[in-house]
């Protein structure tokens, strides 16, 4: 490993583990919600912990809160920044180290969007937010249906499978490598790049989980290279043909634009859609009714986004001296903000940890974020999950948990990596009308 690449390791990562791993053994819930195993196979009972200290927390790395008004605020207030993937105080002089050994472009580095604030990040965002309209998201139905319908007829009637491997994780991969522009054959490398890479959104990874993923983004990088230079060469219809022809970002920005829309384009909406199939499969009598009322199903995925959400807290820094919720953060101090938290929040919402596909308001949850970083693929991954989920149950009504589903070992990211079930057989129904 490159000598810079080990000191931004112990940096950003090794110094948070160290004090992550202390504190989860005196039993800090911050510090298990982060770093410990509860926090990626049941971090709920540890956010209602964490709210039950206070809306906003003083943990060992950084504030915290799991307060749906408080969070939403503090999402929308130019007062708060997001700095770089940052989810702890770093020491200046490391900061200053960080930011001189910059990773090969990647979705948490800037220029990333993810990672940086207005006036930059209106620059990198404007030119995507184009393909995200809601006219370009109903052109995209059509393929979503017919790529869920194929993989659908490709699952083994009266069998079994892992339907993460087999279904979740095909539909969004199948869709965004498509508006990428990149060739139906790479998909099992994203899929192995993904897995590799997503570890760099939580705090305090190993250092193999760390040097994997930077391997990835270099293999990434190379082949993101050779893309751009074939997109430059015969452009498509794709987004990234667009961005390239438009000429407003330079390879370097191209680069970190498609690796974050090919991450945030199918490691979250594979979550989504496993959790959604777990829910519904814990929970009969709410299966039972969405085959009653099927007008119910985009509500039922916004629930499925409020009462497990694929992506589980982001984080924000005072951008000067701030006073919220009566306690005075310093200019620089970051705030991990607990977005599945803030959907459970009882003031907001009623008996809470009930999953209810008819609840009113569950579209108030906070999983897709707020304010000028708000998710650009949130009406994609609704019509991804709500096509697939109904689509999945219409054609087997019978489908099983075949095993215990095994979560994902990512704190930030929630969903799961193996979802064993028992298929049923095959319904013969027509393709599942418009959701
Ligand atoms: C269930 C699926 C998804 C969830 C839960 C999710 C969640 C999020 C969240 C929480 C953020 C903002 C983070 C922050 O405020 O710090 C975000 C940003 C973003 N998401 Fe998603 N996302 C999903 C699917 C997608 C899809 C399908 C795409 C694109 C194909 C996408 C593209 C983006 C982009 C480009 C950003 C950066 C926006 C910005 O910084 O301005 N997401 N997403």
């Amino acid at each position: 490993m490159k000598p810079q690449y080990w000191f931004r390791w112990f940096s950003v990562q090794g110094l948070p583990r160290l004090v992550l791993r202390t504190q989860a053994r005196r039993g800090q819930p911050f510090a298990q919600l982060m770093g410990g195993p509860q926090g990626f196979t049941d971090p709920y009972p540890l956010i209602e912990q964490l709210r039950g200290q206070g809306r906003l927390v003083r943990t060992p790395i950084a504030w915290a809160s799991a307060d749906h008004e408080l969070i939403r605020a503090i999402l929308r207030d130019p007062r708060f920044g997001v700095r770089a993937n940052q989810s702890f105080d770093l020491p200046a002089p490391l900061q200053r180290f960080v930011e001189r050994y910059p990773l090969p472009p990647n979705p948490v580095e800037p220029p990333s969007m993810l990672v940086i604030d207005p006036p930059d990040h209106t620059k990198m965002r404007r030119p995507v937010a184009a393909a995200f309209t809601p006219r370009a998201i109903r052109r995209l139905r059509e393929r979503v249906e017919t790529v869920t319908e194929e993989l659908l007829e490709e699952l083994p009637s009266g069998g079994s499978a892992d339907l993460i491997a087999a279904f979740a994780a095909q539909v969004p991969i199948a869709i965004i490598s498509e508006m990428l522009g990149f060739p139906r054959e790479d998909k099992g490398m994203f899929l192995a790049w993904g897995d590799a890479a997503t570890p760099l959104l939580d705090i305090g990874i190993s250092r193999k989980a760390h040097r994997t993923a930077l391997d990835a983004m270099e293999v990434m990088n190379d082949y993101l290279d050779g893309h751009i230079e074939r997109l430059r060469r015969e452009p498509g219809e794709d987004i990234l043909s667009s961005l390239v022809t438009a000429g407003e970002l330079d390879t370097y920005g191209l680069k970190a634009t498609a690796s974050l829309l090919m991450g945030a384009g199918f490691e979250t909406t594979v979550n989504l859609i496993g959790n959604g199939v777990v829910q519904l499969l814990s929970h009969p009598d709410q299966l039972a009714r969405l085959r009653a009322e099927p007008e119910l199903w985009p509500n039922a995925v916004e629930e499925v986004l409020r009462i497990d959400a694929p992506v589980q807290t982001t984080a924000r820094s005072a951008l000067e001296d701030v006073e919220i919720a009566g306690i005075r953060l310093r200019k620089g101090n970051t705030v991990v903000v607990s977005l599945a938290g803030a959907n459970r929040d009882p003031g907001v919402f009623e008996d809470p940890t009930r999953f209810d596909v008819g609840r009113e308001n569950a579209k108030d949850h906070l999983t897709f974020s707020s304010g000028v970083h708000v998710c650009l693929g949130a009406s994609l991954a609704r019509m991804e999950a709500t096509y697939a989920l109904r689509a999945l149950f219409d054609r087997f009504p019978d489908l099983q948990l075949a095993g215990p589903p095994q979560r994902r070992k990512l704190f930030t990211l929630h969903g799961y990596e193996q979802l064993p079930v028992r298929l049923g057989t095959r319904a013969h129904t027509p393709a599942t009308s418009a959701v």
